[in-house]
């Protein structure tokens, strides 16, 4: 009996969600056949694993991918490459009848509360509808199981009769996270639930998301801009940057001891809560370049105020510089650092080739007027 319990222990994984090397490519040109001919990196290569009843916060500017890899991850949308195990098993490939099983475990929480409810149905058909359709609960106790999690999510058993039009942003999004909830899910992914509420009214929602988590065992990844916010609720950050995991660890580590120079600059704008700390903000110069057209080498090369001739051709590795702490930067390389003098000629040899190329394209060009 004992040698059972210690053996169940032993294969219950660690992980509950696990990602490795996840690519999520859109098409954007079609050739005369009809093939793409270029893609858009949404998301390239974006490894990281979660323990159960703990939360990944996922930061980055606009478009940098965090929407995608959460829809991805939920097989919202088709991968282009890489693995996702869900506590423990490999879902990557799962035909759309085999994910139904795991659809109710894995849950996603919307931005927009006022456009994710549907506006003819009342708050209890809304919750209720996947408890019916997943069979949660048997036919007669979903309306009590329904009240139950509203109670949960602090909303009144008589709202269970209105229209979601009836309510402020606040209560709406408690409705999206009845819903999303009422089916026990194990994981949510909470894209910037906060971000289309009143400040006065984020708080609120986030304690509520922190007390269900303790309470029923969630495990979240928090996609977000808002960094204090992170800083709050999660125990580990990923830092992404045009399709690219640019920096990951502990959330405690990350604050004390940001490495890559992007997480410097994004997390300097964070506010601390002490009227005589000095803020050193660093201020990124520059746009986000063109996801469908990222610069060569390090992506963030054309804003990074530590660039080096080798970040303008070669593409950093993801290393691990602290215990726990990746990054993807060539300043934490040995191997680039110890060797400028190789890479510098290297450069010198990559902007030969640059010219070259530039040449023979002018020539072209020339020709083609000519010929026309
Ligand atoms: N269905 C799609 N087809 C083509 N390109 C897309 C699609 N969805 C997203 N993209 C592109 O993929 C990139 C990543 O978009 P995504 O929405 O994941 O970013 P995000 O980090 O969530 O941004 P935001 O903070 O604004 O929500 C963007 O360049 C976007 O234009
Ligand atoms: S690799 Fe170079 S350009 Fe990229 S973040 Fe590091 S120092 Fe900056
Ligand atoms: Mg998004």
């Amino acid at each position: 009996m004992q040698e059972e319990k210690v053996l169940s222990t032993e294969q219950t994984p660690k992980y509950i969600l696990e990602v490795k090397n996840l690519k999520k490519y859109f098409p954007l040109n079609k050739n005369l056949l009809g093939k793409p001919s270029a893609y858009l990196k949404a998301v390239d290569n974006v490894s990281f694993k979660v323990k159960a009843g703990e939360t990944i916060g996922v930061v980055g500017e606009s478009g940098c991918g965090k929407t995608t890899l959460g829809r991805t991850i939920l097989k919202l949308y088709s991968s282009d490459g890489g693995e996702i195990f869900f506590d423990g098993k490999d879902i990557t490939n799962l035909s759309k009848k085999e994910m139904v099983k795991y659809r109710t475990d894995m849950q996603l929480i919307f931005q927009d509360p006022y456009s994710s409810l549907p506006p003819r149905m009342t708050v209890g058909e809304i919750i209720s509808e996947a408890v019916k359709v997943h069979n949660i609960v048997p036919a007669n106790e979903v309306s009590s199981h329904v009240r139950s999690i509203m109670k949960k999510c602090g909303l009144q058993p008589q709202y269970y009769d209105r229209y979601p039009h009836e309510f402020s942003g606040g209560q709406r999004q408690r409705i999206c996270i009845a819903r999303a909830l009422a089916v026990n899910p194990r994981l949510v992914i909470c894209d910037e639930p906060v971000s289309a509420l009143d400040v006065s009214i984020q708080a609120q929602i986030i304690n509520l998301l922190k007390e269900l988590q303790q309470n029923m065992g969630l495990t979240y990844v928090f996609i977000s801009h808002d960094l204090s916010v992170v800083k709050y609720i999660t125990d580990q950050i990923m830092v992404m940057y045009l399709g690219n995991v640019m920096e990951l660890g502990e959330t405690k580590e990350i604050f004390a001891n940001p490495l890559h120079p992007y997480t410097k600059a994004l997390f300097s704008a964070v506010p601390i809560p002490d009227p005589d700390a000095k803020m050193n903000r660093i201020i990124l110069q520059g746009d986000i370049p063109s996801p469908a057209n990222p610069p060569k080498g390090c992506k963030f090369h054309t804003r990074c105020s530590s660039c080096m001739n080798v970040c303008k051709f070669k593409e950093p590795l993801y290393v691990e510089a602290e215990n726990n702490h990746f990054v993807s930067c060539h300043l934490y390389n040995e191997e680039v650092m110890n060797n400028m003098d190789k890479y510098e000629h290297l450069y010198q040899e990559y902007l030969k080739e640059q010219e070259n190329s530039e040449n023979e394209k002018g020539k072209n060009n020339e020709k083609g007027k000519k010929e026309s």
